[in-house]
């Protein structure tokens, strides 16, 4: 590291002007427009449409079109699309292959479902013959190939861990059934369904989040789709953004190992939760940067998940299943007296989807089979009006010096 000093100020007026605005982390920036999704601090739209509407009257698919075509789809639109959607779900047999031979790897935990997944996508592009094609049409075209195939390679990839022959998709089956079918083998209860159903529906878009900003910047540079939702992927791993609904239920895992089921419920939280903010450790599940009074997503889908709870019974990882439910809330209850944080949308995923038995390190594959459709609504809105996406820095490295002085 050099000794010499740090340059003080930008170099030049039209960079002292937009210092400042400097905001870390692009805190409070608008990094550009867009007509897919708003967010508001009391609401959350897609296209026009409510969340608490969607959720409560929409399906998945139809929120996937909705996002990729850009409106509400007809009776005749929406049979017509799932029908594109049923009949793209193979995955070429190199990609299957690549998911077998990635089992040990996954199975010795050098990688994980992410990494895989991110590299199954970027297969996909290299056999998909409108790769290099950035039209709107082919772009859309894209956009459904891989809606379809996402959950048949989550699906692969958890039968090649657990030694299984791949489940083949059920065309009988809808998105989010066929989904659980495929990681499984069992074909999920309509209430299941539907919960994953809804799940997808909150996860499928969020404005200017960090992977949806990447995939942005990506398909600014005139890049190609399936580039841009491997960096969507990559972006979306990191624990500050979608692999919090996994740490989250492995924060909740360790409350109980700690806790014990006696301790639900009792001070021993507390302690726990105390002995956390006083090594100032980030708690998974909660916060947000943009919604400061809660997300609208969470509670959506934390009663979803209570109730399904309360109906599947059974002990996953040794708990009843309600009973996640119990120390989930006290966490919250906590966080909140004493830190006023709210849970987002990955705290009751993570209770929600391990009461299902779904595999821990699948709930950030499974957002990802949701969030495609905003990724891919976002990328196809930049190609259709793009401008590079380049901001400015702010220098922090030494003054000018001279190499020979
Ligand atoms: N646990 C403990 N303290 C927190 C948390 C948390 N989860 N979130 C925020 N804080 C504290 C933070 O330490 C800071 O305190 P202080 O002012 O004393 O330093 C204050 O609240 C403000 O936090 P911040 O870090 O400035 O907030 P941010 O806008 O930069 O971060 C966040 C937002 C999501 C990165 C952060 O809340 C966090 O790390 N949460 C845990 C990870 C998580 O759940 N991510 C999912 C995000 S939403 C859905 C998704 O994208 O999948």
């Amino acid at each position: 590291m050099s000794a010499a000093a740090p340059a003080a100020k930008p170099t030049s007026a039209a960079k002292s002007d937009a210092a400042a605005a400097f905001a870390r982390g692009l805190e409070g920036v608008i990094g550009g427009q867009t007509s897919v999704c708003s967010i508001e601090q009391d609401k959350l739209i897609y296209r026009g449409y409510e969340i608490h509407d969607l959720a409560a009257h929409a399906t998945f698919e139809q929120v996937a079109f909705l996002l990729l075509e850009g409106h509400k789809p007809s009776a005749d639109e929406l049979a017509r699309f799932k029908k594109e959607i049923v009949a793209e779900r193979a995955i070429p047999a190199s990609v299957a292959k690549f998911l077998t031979d990635a089992a040990p790897q996954l199975k010795a935990g050098t990688a994980v479902p992410m990494d895989v997944l991110r590299t199954a996508v970027g297969l996909l592009g290299h056999q998909d013959p409108d790769c290099q094609d950035n039209s709107a049409a082919a772009n859309l075209r894209k956009s459904k190939r891989l809606l379809a195939r996402i959950p048949t390679i989550i699906g692969h990839m958890q039968n090649a861990i657990d030694g299984r022959a791949f489940v083949q998709p059920d065309a009988a089956l809808d998105h989010a059934a066929n989904l659980l079918y495929m990681m499984t083998g069992r074909r999920p209860t309509t209430e299941e369904a539907r919960v994953i159903d809804v799940s997808l529906i909150l996860y499928a878009e969020h404005e200017f989040n960090a992977s949806t900003f990447t995939c942005r910047v990506i398909a600014g540079t005139l890049s190609d789709l399936h580039g841009a939702v491997c960096g969507g992927i990559a972006a979306l791993k990191g624990p500050l953004h979608g692999g919090a609904n996994e740490m989250a239920m492995e924060m909740l895992k360790e409350i109980f190992a700690s806790v014990g089921e006696a301790g639900i419920g009792t001070p021993k939280v507390d302690a726990w939760m105390e002995q956390a903010f006083a090594s100032k450790r980030k708690l998974m599940g909660f916060g947000h940067r943009v919604y400061k009074n809660g997300d609208h997503r969470a509670g959506i889908l934390h009663t979803l998940g209570r109730n399904l709870a309360s109906r599947l019974g059974g002990t996953p990882g040794g708990l009843a299943a309600t009973r996640w439910f119990d120390l989930g809330e006290q966490v919250q209850k906590i966080m909140l007296t004493k830190k006023n944080i709210h849970p987002n949308v990955d705290f009751p995923c993570g209770m929600t989807y391990f009461v299902m038995g779904i595999p821990v390190p699948q709930y950030t594959p499974i957002f990802v089979a949701a969030r495609i459709t905003g990724w891919c609504a976002h990328i196809m809105e930049q190609h259709a009006d793009n401008r590079l996406i380049r901001p400015l820095s702010i220098y922090t490295g030494p003054a000018e010096r001279r190499w020979n002085g």
